[in-house]
C-alpha cells in the first residue's frame, strides 16, 4: 500500500500544467489548457489540461489521469518509478519502508556504470579503423552512430575493467552491471572485440548492450545478462529513438536484428524496434500498447522469419492491436533490403 499522504505531498508540489507543458505546447482554452495529444497522433489538438483538478484528458484517445498516469504513459514506466520521477521533481524524499532503498541506489549506481561504459566504448570506436571501417562496409552512417551510440570494445581481457576501476568503480559493481565475468581465473571483460550497440530504455538510459562480432566469428552477437536494470525479455531496442515517430503515426516496425532497426532509422522508418533475438513477448506488446495501435511486422524472408511473424500476429491480435505483415523476398532481411 502507498503511503496516501506521501501521493497528496507530491500533487500538491507539482503542478499538472508545469509538468505537462514541458512536454506539449500548451494554449490558454477559456478556464483550460489545450495542445496536441502527447499520445495519439492528431493534427488538432484534443488534449486539455485542467489546473483546477490538476488532471489532463484527452477527447481523442481517451487518456486521462493525474500527474502519476500522464508520467506511467509518457515514460511508460510502473507506478513505483512513476512516483520516484515525481518525489525528485518535488523536492521530497521517499520514506524507507515504501520502497526498497538500497535497490534503487544499486539500480543507480548500475545505470551511472553503464552509461561510463557507453561513453568508453564510443571513444574506442573513434580510435579504432576496423571498427570504423566495418560499420562503414555495413552501410551505418555516422549519423546513425551517434543517434544510436554505436561503439566499439577493444580485444583483450581487461580494457573496460582497468578503465571503469580508474575511475573508482569496484569489480563487485562491474559484474553487476552484467560488463565483466568471474572466471576460474579472475574476473575479465564481458565483450571483447566487439562493435557494441547500446540498448537504451524509455527514457534514452543506458540499460545494456549487444555486441556484434566482426564479419563470420562466433558467436555472432553477445548480449549483456539480465541485471536488476534490464530484463530482456521485456525490452525492445529502438524504442527510446523510435517512440516518438511512433506516436506520431500510431504504428510501430516491428523487425528482428539490431542492424534492421539502425538502417530502417537511417532509411527513413523512424518507428522500427525489435526485441532482443527472443521471440515476441506479451511485455513487448504491452510496451507497444502504450504507443501504438498498429504493428507491421517485417521479419526476416526466410522459413523462421516467417513463422516468427505467425506467432507474434496471433499474441499482437489477442491484445486488440492491429497487425500487418510485409513479406521480405527469400533470404533477405530489413537490413539487406533495404541497403544492396
Ligand atoms: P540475425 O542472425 O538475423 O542477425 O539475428 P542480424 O540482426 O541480421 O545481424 P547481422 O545483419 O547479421 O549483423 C537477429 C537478432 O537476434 C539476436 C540479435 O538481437 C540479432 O540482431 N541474436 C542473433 C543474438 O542475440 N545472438 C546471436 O548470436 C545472433
Ligand atoms: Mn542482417
Amino acid at each position: 500500500m502507498k503511503n496516501d499522504r506521501l501521493l497528496e505531498d507530491i500533487k500538491s508540489r507539482v503542478d499538472i500544467f508545469d509538468l505537462v507543458s514541458g512536454y506539449v505546447q500548451l494554449k490558454k482554452a477559456g478556464q483550460n489548457w489545450k495542445g496536441l495529444c502527447p499520445f495519439h497522433g492528431e493534427k488538432t489538438p484534443s488534449f486539455t489540461v485542467n489546473q483546477s483538478k490538476q488532471i489532463f484528458h484527452c477527447f481523442g484517445c481517451g487518456a486521462g489521469g493525474d500527474v502519476f498516469a500522464f508520467v506511467m504513459k509518457y515514460d511508460n514506466v510502473s507506478f513505483n518509478e512513476a512516483l520516484r520521477t515525481l518525489a525528485r521533481k518535488a523536492g521530497i524524499a521517499l520514506p524507507d519502508g515504501n520502497i526498497d532503498r538500497r535497490a534503487v541506489l544499486r539500480d543507480e549506481k548500475i545505470r551511472d556504470v553503464l552509461v561510463e561504459a557507453a561513453d568508453y566504448f564510443r571513444d574506442q570506436l573513434r580510435k579504432s579503423s576496423r571498427a570504423l571501417e566495418y560499420l562503414g562496409r555495413r552501410g551505418i552512417s555516422a549519423e546513425s552512430t551517434e543517434n544510436f551510440k554505436i561503439g566499439y570494445a577493444p580485444a583483450g581481457w581487461s580494457n573496460l575493467l582497468r578503465h571503469l576501476r580508474g575511475r573508482g568503480v569496484n569489480e563487485k559493481e562491474i559484474t553487476e552491471a552484467g560488463l565483466a565475468v568471474v572466471g576460474g581465473k579472475g574476473t575479465y571483460d564481458m565483450f571483447r572485440d566487439r562493435t557494441m550497440f547500446p540498448i537504451m530504455n524509455m527514457s534514452g538510459g543506458v540499460i545494456a548492450f549487444g555486441g556484434r562480432a566482426f564479419d563470420d566469428a562466433q558467436p555472432k552477437y553477445i548480449n549483456s545478462p539480465e541485471t536488476p536494470v534490464f530484463r530482456k525479455s521485456e525490452t525492445l531496442f529502438g524504442l527510446y529513438n523510435a517512440k516518438e515517430s511512433i506516436r506520431r503515426g500510431n504504428m510501430v516496425l516491428l523487425t528482428e536484428g539490431y542492424l534492421d532497426v539502425i538502417v530502417c532509422h537511417q532509411f527513413g522508418f523512424a518507428n522500427a524496434v525489435a526485441p532482443l533475438g527472443t521471440a515476441l513477448t506479451q511485455s513487448h506488446v504491452q510496451k507497444i500498447r502504450t504507443l501504438a495501435g498498429r504493428v507491421v511486422l517485417m521479419f526476416d524472408g526466410d522459413a523462421a522469419g516467417r513463422s516468427a511473424a505467425k506467432r507474434a500476429v496471433s499474441l499482437i491480435c489477442q491484445s486488440n492491436l492491429k497487425a500487418s505483415v510485409l513479406i521480405l523476398p527469400d533470404g533477405e532481411d530489413p537490413d539487406s533490403y533495404l541497403t544492396s
